[in-house]
């Protein structure tokens, strides 16, 4: 495999680099103590063009291709996986999703807004009894004349409250099980669409989680996507996608915590030398650095083969099982090497090992990965 990055890839890389010291690390700790979205970042990161970064020129996007967009969402979780969840949901499951199977109508009239960050997007599958289950739905959109009535409640949904576009999945004819399942364009604001209280969270605290209810909000007919039917492959097909996305948000939530554990132990003194002289120390950084390396190298085949228009469901689900395993592991030992330092906010490692957690759960947790890869492996 040939990762050697392009001029261009490098400097998407840097940009989102400066963008994440300068913009998103000075009051990031505060924004994980208040559980503050972080509302004036994400609309300059719009304006910036991170959060349409693979949607065509044509809708508003940049155009650009899925190593641009891992290595973006590298850079902007090792400071702040807060926002990099906003931009994951909004590039991955709305944005790609929408211009991938919605007509040219529904196109211009959601796509060219969330492509720029004018309208932020959720994605809305989890349901009380069918998060990993997600054949389950319990949502129904029951047809009616010229429109749908949408009735149930949604779970853990990303950008929640701050979204104005929402695309939710639910079952139309339970008949047919997932056969019968629908994706619809719901706006915020449809009346009996309530967004209920914010969740209160461990880990990527500035991101704004909600459960949703639908009291018989009537959803025109023109904002199904794809046919009748067409819900639940546009739901797996969406996350397959989401699924690299989010393993690159695990590899940067490593990475920055490695980057501080090393940085630390070349100051940190203790029995009358820097700690990295110490084998128990340097021997956690040697095992951080490898796993972060071979998570890397799972992210870039997986984007690779989505931008080469391989199957990406197996190297997707794999980056995303390796990648959030490690981002948990040398998030504890980048808390191990601080010491004392390590359990306190200011030095950040705390924080980074509450957000990796999260990339173990959502998008599919780590035991729905390994049922799509040995799926895929005996299949094959
Ligand atoms: N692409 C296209 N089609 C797919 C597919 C994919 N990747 N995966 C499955 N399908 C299709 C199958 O081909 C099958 O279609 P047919 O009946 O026509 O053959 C259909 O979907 C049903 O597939 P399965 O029989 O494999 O379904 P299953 O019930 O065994 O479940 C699963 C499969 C992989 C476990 C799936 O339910 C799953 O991925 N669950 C996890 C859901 C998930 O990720 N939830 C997270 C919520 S979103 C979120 O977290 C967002 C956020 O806020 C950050």
């Amino acid at each position: 495999m040939d990762f050697n990055l392009t001029e261009e890839h490098i400097m998407i890389r840097d940009a989102a680099r400066d963008f994440a010291k300068n913009e998103l690390l000075p009051g990031v700790i505060e924004r994980d103590e208040k559980q503050e979205f972080p509302k004036e970042q994400i609309k300059k990161m719009g304006e910036l063009g991170f959060l349409g970064m693979m949607v065509s020129p044509e809708y508003g996007g940049g155009g650009m291709d899925t190593v641009s967009y891992v290595l973006a969402m590298e850079e902007i979780s090792k400071i702040d996986a807060s926002a990099s969840v906003v931009m994951s949901v909004n590039n991955s499951l709305v944005c790609w999703g929408l211009e991938k199977f919605a007509n040219e109508e529904q196109k211009q009239k959601y796509l060219t807004k969330l492509a720029t960050g004018e309208s932020i997007g959720a994605f809305c599958l989890s349901e009380p009894e069918a998060g990993s289950d997600a054949t389950s739905q319990k949502t129904t959109a029951i047809e009616k004349e010229d429109h749908y009535v949408l009735n149930g409640t949604k779970n853990w949904i990303t950008n929640g409250s701050t979204a104005d576009i929402y695309i939710v999945i639910a079952q139309t004819h339970p008949e047919l099980k997932h056969k019968g399942i629908n994706a619809f364009i719901v706006e915020k604001g449809s009346k009996g669409f309530e967004i209920g209280p914010k969740e209160q969270k461990l880990g990527i605290r500035g991101s704004d989680t909600h459960s949703l209810n639908f009291n018989d909000v009537k959803v025109p007919k023109e904002n199904r996507i794809g046919e009748d039917g067409f819900g639940f492959k546009f739901a797996m097909k969406t996350l397959s996608g989401g699924r690299i996305g989010i393993a690159a948000q695990a590899l940067g939530i490593a990475a920055g915590a490695y980057e501080l554990a090393k940085e630390y132990a070349k100051v940190r003194k203790a029995f009358g030398t820097e700690i990295m002289n110490h084998q128990a120390i340097a021997f956690k950084i040697a095992d951080m650095y490898t796993s972060i390396e071979a998570s890397r190298h799972l992210v870039m085949k997986a984007a690779c083969d989505k931008d080469n228009g391989e199957n990406y469901d197996l190297s997707g689900a794999m980056a995303k099982l390796f990648a959030s395993k490690t981002a948990m592991d040398v998030t504890v030992e980048a808390v191990q090497v601080h010491g004392g330092n390590g359990y306190v906010k200011e030095y950040h490692v705390e924080r980074l090992m509450r957000d990796a957690k999260i990339t173990q759960i959502y998008e599919g947790t780590s035991e729905i990965q390994k049922i799509v890869i040995s799926r895929s492996v005996f299949r094959d």
